[in-house]
């Protein structure tokens, strides 16, 4: 499998931690890690793999740092390459808009023919999801305010599934 790229943004270090914990099940060898604040448009370029990941703020809106990298993404070539997405949120305090970043970064991406790691809904308690297209969620989404014990499953089953994806 060609190398990964894992670039995520994280507002208190929710996010990074997760998006560490799926490189680590990668194994460090085949996945760089990059926090979107010190990452460039070039260093995702270089990669077929990539994930991206983001937790949920406002209504709709991703991490910062997504907000404003997001029209960047219209340089890059998607052809050829592999995207999963990740996100976090926090079902019991935002049931209405549950992991809506990911949804948003999902909608805003200039290629959605790329993307992989689609995941069941099952297993989660929320009203309403921007994330949640056609009864299944555009990418993993863990919740580790209310769900914490399940994340590292969810991550090791969504790793054995990408490795199947990825290129
Ligand atoms: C002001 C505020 C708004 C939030 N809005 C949402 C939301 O709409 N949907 C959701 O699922 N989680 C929402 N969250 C929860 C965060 O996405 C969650 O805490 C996440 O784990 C933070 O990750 P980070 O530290 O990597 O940024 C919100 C949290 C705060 C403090």
């Amino acid at each position: 499998m060609e190398t990964i790229g894992i670039f995520y943004g994280s507002t208190y270090g929710m996010t990074e931690r997760s998006a560490r914990q799926i490189q680590e099940n990668f194994g460090k060898e085949n996945a760089q890690l990059f926090n979107l604040k010190d990452a460039t448009i070039d260093d995702m370029k270089k990669f077929k793999n990539l994930i991206f990941g983001t937790s949920a703020w406002g209504i709709g809106e991703m991490q910062d740092e997504w907000e404003m990298a997001i029209d960047s993404l219209s340089n890059i070539n998607f052809e050829g390459k592999k995207v999963a997405l990740f996100g976090l949120g926090d079902q019991k305090e935002y049931p209405e808009s549950f992991v809506d970043g990911l949804g948003t970064l999902y909608c805003r991406l200039p290629d959605k023919s790329c993307v992989v790691g689609f995941w069941p809904v099952d297993g989660y308690d929320y009203y309403f999801s921007l994330a949640d297209k056609d009864g299944k969620f555009v990418g993993l989404v863990l919740d580790d305010h209310n769900q914490e014990e399940f994340s590292k499953q969810r991550i090791s089953d969504w790793v054995k599934q990408l490795k199947e994806e990825f290129i």
